[in-house]
């Protein structure tokens, strides 16, 4: 074996080389893999002895892409292009083995082989667009000519990873090799490669798929139109399809052209430096500095969730769907059955839009098991509370979870912002008791609080972390207060958005500006959706609000046709007179003057107060870090993706301008624009949020 760099080996099997890669964590193409890469390949092909080449990874996978550490540094060593001119024109077979992922660059650097052989639990995609990028070394060109236009337009806007399975029918791998014996697996097809004199495929070449797409623009159209919500406010996928469009269209050198021009606008602009930090981000919010990795782990084969409304079923999903049998619990046996109705609905949606098979639907039912009795989590490792938000029920579910479960059980609480310390006060054990704040759908939504309380133990912290993961969430760990990171933010926001009404904006001007920015809706098309009546108290309700007066009318939201909006039979939204006229009358009532609010003062009024509360949250310690911050607003609040987060968006704008007009507006509407300290010295200091 020759070592070609620190990463890089060449050596021989037989009369075929094989030039196996080992850069951990994933093999990334920094600039060491890229000259091992080109290095190998220069050796290997000049090397009379050698009659084919196989590239192959050690570790988890193969490569997952360009090292995204590297974009908008200086470029060392020799390019991608480079590499891949050397592997696409070497003139032997050039042969690429495939397990874990094939990613990005890494497919791209696949895709210039002859040929390629993987494992069947290996993946493949071109994900670069959930990086605001398009895979800029030819995958843009080569995948369509693979794959035809059509599959290439799904995978590519969608940055899905394939598995090796589909890979194989579409045709992107050539071969499936048994799971474990992939090096020999892949010398052999190299050596049948040679014996049977095969040709050397170049997908370059492979014109057929992209010419029968040819003089269709009806393709790119219907597939834009399709997906115009998907897409809405993001830069990257409509540039994959323009750069599929040209590998249709034009001949592939003047495609990869395209390519590189359009990847050049979308590496150096805003909204892939908000992707890029925001893949970065989630991974960072998985550290917890004073909780080690080799902190001990609680092993969790067993969940129990008291309370099968939506919030419980959703979170029984979650486990079910990994195979971690649930104990769900409810005090009312029709509960009970109407929850359990209600989780095999939502699978059996999933199963008849493909997601899972029938016998998947049976097989995670058969892993939730209802009980009317407490005593039925005696023995499970972990157990959920998911009961409506009072502390004094919450604190008697905790008493008998003290007297129930077995030592060691983890203790959750699923509220969205009680305070967790005095819950777990009325335990033996408060260091077995955390928050995990679901979001709901909770067997949808991305985002898992998880919520430190003073006793919380490290070992309870690092299984809720590495939980998170198994199940699919993202997790930020955040610190108890009221609201925690992300409904304590929320606050700030609903309470101006109700201030702009008052004051003489509508409330669809308010959702209208949002919604351009990039929220999925606006704060009174969101509590349509969730129903006005949530906390609303018949009896108690004096027309005191906006709300009340809408409650009591019957306008409920979404639900009974009418809130803020009206709603027609397909739940289309229309501003409201009669939401018009209550907002007219209370502002009258109050006797305060109506203006004109401007769009600018809506965004700006919504949002810096936000900003401001995400300093005062890293000022009390409540957040690690101003990233984590706004993983939680990216994955539990619909912020836009491409803004980063409000911390990410206070850089864009900078510290001292939001500051600046923080202080104009408490100056004229007083304290609730109160700046944070921690803004006023970070201003001082020059520094940014991003250094908190
Ligand atoms: N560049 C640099 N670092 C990367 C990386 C990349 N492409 N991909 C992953 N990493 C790092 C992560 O930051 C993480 O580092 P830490 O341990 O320090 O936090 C580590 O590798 C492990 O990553 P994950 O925690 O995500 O591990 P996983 O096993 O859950 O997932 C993965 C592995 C599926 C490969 C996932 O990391 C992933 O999706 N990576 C990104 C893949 C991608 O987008 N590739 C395209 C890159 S852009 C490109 O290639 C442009 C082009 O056309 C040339």
């Amino acid at each position: 074996m020759t070592a070609i760099n620190p990463v890089t080996d060449l050596s021989m099997d037989g009369d075929i080389a094989v030039i196996t890669l080992n850069s951990p964590p994933v093999n990334a193409l920094s600039a060491n893999v890229r000259e091992g890469l080109f290095e190998g390949f220069k050796a290997a092909t000049a090397d009379p002895a050698v009659k084919a080449i196989v590239l192959i990874c050690e570790g988890r996978t193969f490569i997952a892409g360009a090292d995204i550490t590297e974009f908008g540094g200086a470029s060392r060593g020799p390019s991608l292009f480079d590499v891949q001119g050397m592997m696409e024109n070497a003139p032997k077979p050039v042969i690429a083995a495939i397990h874990g992922t094939a990613l990005g660059g890494g497919l791209e650097v696949a895709l210039v082989a002859h040929y390629r052989i993987a494992v069947p639990s290996a993946r493949l995609g071109l994900p670069e667009v959930n990086l605001g990028l398009l895979p800029g070394a030819g995958g843009t060109q080569r995948l369509p000519r693979v794959a035809g236009p059509e599959k290439a337009l799904e995978m590519m806007t969608s940055g899905r990873h394939a598995p090796a399975s589909e890979a194989l029918a579409m045709g992107l791998v050539d071969e499936l090799a048994e799971e474990g014996k992939l090096r020999e697996a892949a010398v052999a097809f190299a050596r049948r490669c040679v014996t049977e004199n095969r040709p050397l495929v170049k997908v370059r070449d492979n014109n057929t798929k992209v010419e029968a797409a040819r003089g269709k623009p009806e393709i790119f159209e219907a597939f834009r139109k399709a997906n115009a919500r998907k897409f809405r406010g993001f830069l990257a996928p409509e540039y994959n399809i323009r750069c599929i469009e040209a590998a249709v269209n034009l001949p592939f050198d003047e495609g990869l052209a395209v390519e590189r021009k359009l990847f050049g606008e979308l590496v150096t602009g805003s909204q892939s430096a908000a992707q890029r930090y925001s893949f970065f981000a989630e991974r960072q919010a998985q550290k917890v500095p004073d909780v080690p990795d080799d902190t001990p782990l609680i092993p969790v084969k067993s969940v129990g969730i008291i309370g099968a409304g939506t919030m419980g079923g959703g979170i029984a999903m979650n486990f079910a769907n990994v195979g971690i049998a649930v104990t769900l619990i409810e005090v009312q046996k029709e509960a009970l059955e109407r929850g359990l109705k209600v989780i095999r609905s939502n699978y059996e949606r999933t199963a008849s839009r493909g997601g899972i098979t029938a016998a998947q639907v049976e097989e995670r039912m058969a892993l939730i098991t209802g009980s009317l009795d407490m005593n039925a989590l005696a023995t499970v490792d972990l157990v959920i509370e998911a009961v409506f938000e009072r502390m004094d029920v919450k604190k008697e579910i905790f008493t008998k979870l003290d007297a129930i479960c077995k030592p060691g059980a983890i203790l959750a609480t699923n509220t969205s912002g009680l305070n967790i310390d005095e819950i777990a006060s009325v335990t033996k054990r408060p260091e077995a008791v955390i928050g995990l704040h679901f979001f709901s759908p909770a067997n949808v939504m991305k985002l898992l609080e998880i919520v430190r309380a003073d006793h919380t133990s490290k070992s309870v912290i690092a299984t809720s972390m590495k939980l998170a993961k198994q199940i699919g969430k993202i997790a930020a760990l955040v610190g108890v207060c009221p609201g925690f990171v992300g409904n304590r933010i929320l606050g700030q926001r609903q309470r101006e958005a109700q201030k702009l009404v008052m004051e003489g904006a509508m409330p669809w001007d308010v959702d209208r500006v949002l919604y351009d920015f990039g929220f999925p809706m606006g704060p009174f098309a969101m509590s349509d959706l969730a129903g006005l009546d949530i906390g609303w108290v018949k009896e108690r309700s004096q027309g005191e609000s906006i709300r009340d007066v809408l409650c009591e009318m019957d306008r409920r939201g979404q639900k009974t046709g009418a809130g803020y909006y009206d709603y027609d039979e397909n739940r289309n939204a229309k501003p409201s007179p009669v939401t018009e006229k209550i907002i007219n009358d209370f502002i009258v009532k109050t006797g305060s003057n109506p203006r004109t609010v401007s769009d600018e003062e809506i965004l700006e009024r919504c949002i810096y107060p936000m900003i401001n509360e995400g300093v005062k949250i890293l000022e009390e310690g409540k957040a690690i870090r101003s990233s984590d911050v706004d993983v939680v607003w990216q994955n539990g609040y619909g912020w836009p993706v491409y803004r980063g987060g409000p911390m990410w968006y206070g850089d864009q704008i900078g510290a001292a301008k939001v500051l600046e007009k923080m202080k104009e507006f408490q100056a004229k509407m007083g304290d609730d624009f109160k700046p944070a300290p921690l803004l006023e010295k970070l201003v001082a200091e020059g520094k940014k949020f991003s250094d908190l």
